[in-house]
Parts: C-alpha cells; structure tokens; sequence
C-alpha cells in the first residue's frame, strides 16, 4: 500500500508561506496538513479559513485539513475544497457526527473522521460507511511538540483490523503528534498509510525539508 506524508503547516514558518509551499512542493510533500482550531474543542487557535483559501489558489498540493472546532459542520462551506483534498472532523465535535460527513461527502470532498486518544476505536464502525480517512490521534490535540500517547501503535493496530472486517480496507489511517522517523516506522508497520510531518520529523532545526522528508521515507 502506498504510503503518503502529509506536512503539518502549523509547523512552516508563517512569514514565509509561499516559500515555504514551494518547498514542500519540491521534497514531494503528498498533502498540506491544515490545523484548524477554534479555542474550545483544543485550547488553541492556529490557521484559518481566508488562509486555506490562499493557499488553494497557489498550489496544487491536496489539503487535509483537520478540523480542531466544536460543530465543524458549520463551517464547510466557508472553505474552497476540491475533490482530492480531505476534510477531517473529530468524532467528539458534533452530536450528529454522521450528518456532517454526509455533507463533507454532498459537496464532492473526501471525508476524514479523527478519533482522541480516550476515544474507543469502535466509534469507527458506523461512520465508515461515509469516510475516505481515519486520524487516529497520536497526541492529544492542539499543540505542536507533544510526546507520543504509549498506546498509539496498539490503536493503529486495532483499527486497520476493524476497518478490515468490515471489508473497508481502503480507508486510509491517518496517524498526527510527534511522528518522529521513530514513531512512523512504528506505526507503519501497525497499518498507518498517512504521515502528520510536523517538528519531530520536517520541521528541523539542522535538516532542509527535502532532506528530512527522504530520511523518513526511507522507514517506511
Ligand atoms: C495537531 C498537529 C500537531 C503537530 C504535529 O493536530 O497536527 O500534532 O503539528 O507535529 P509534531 O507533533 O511533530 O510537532
Ligand atoms: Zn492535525
């Protein structure tokens, strides 16, 4: 199975976007992972809309975009996404979890469902009928520069094994929070297909993109 590396934007350096996506484009990134976080659901507050929206318009990398707010379903439509990006919602965010994703799916974009790390791998089942993409959580959401939870290869595990029974091998198993070289090995081998790069594996202080995006896919 293909495997794909998914570069935490958070992480760029914000005065420099535009340089920035140019060099994700050059090291080969598979997609913009964009945090979006509304000060409640996580306590934090990151990126935004008017900023997915420009950055759609100067680049064809597909966007996962990771949606950190209570009630996502409001704000779907403020973002221009197209068929190859990925809209991801957390299953604790909304009580009608599965109206959400039918809409994310009604307007023709990939449909992600994230999962916290206290959240039982089964909360799956039902929604996998409607989603391209599972994010297991590897650190508890909204901040950059956490340390792995201890259970995060047995959560991989478990949930390619449920999205197998039910015969939905295809959906891809995301896994974000310090997914060090290490770490991604780790938790390939488990079944995970998409890799959250952020400061334990991209964003390095002594490493140019390119370089560090090579080194980590060689583990794979
Ligand atoms: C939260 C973010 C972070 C982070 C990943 O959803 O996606 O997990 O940027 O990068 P690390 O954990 O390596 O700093
Ligand atoms: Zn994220």
């Amino acid at each position: 199975m293909k495997k794909y590396l998914s570069a935490s934007v958070m992480c760029a350096d914000l005065l420099n976007m535009e340089k920035g996506i140019r060099e994700l484009e050059r090291a080969g990134i598979d997609y913009l992972h964009i945090d979006i976080m509304d000060g409640a659901f996580v306590p934090n507050i990151t990126l935004g809309f008017d900023f997915i929206n420009q950055v759609k318009r100067i680049t064809d990398i597909p966007l996962d975009v990771h949606m950190m707010v209570n009630e996502p379903s409001k704000f779907i439509d403020s973002m221009a996404l197209s068929e190859n990006d990925i809209l991801c919602v957390h299953y604790e965010s909304e009580l009608h979890i599965m109206r959400t994703l039918e809409k994310i799916k009604a307007k023709g974009i990939k449909a992600g469902l994230a999962v916290n790390p206290a959240t039982p791998t089964e909360c799956l089942k039902y929604p996998s009928e409607l989603i391209d993409m599972a994010l297991v959580m590897t650190v508890n959401p909204g901040f950059s520069g956490q340390r792995i939870i201890p259970f995060a290869e047995r959560k991989v595990r478990e949930t390619r094994e449920l999205l197998d029974s039910l015969g939905k091998g295809d959906i891809l198993i995301e896994v974000d929070g310090n997914i060090s070289p290490e770490n991604g090995m780790k938790l390939s081998k488990q079944g995970a297909d998409i890799f959250v790069l952020g400061t334990s594996a991209l964003f390095l202080k002594d490493c140019d993109i390119k370089d560090a995006a090579e080194k980590f896919r060689q583990v794979l």
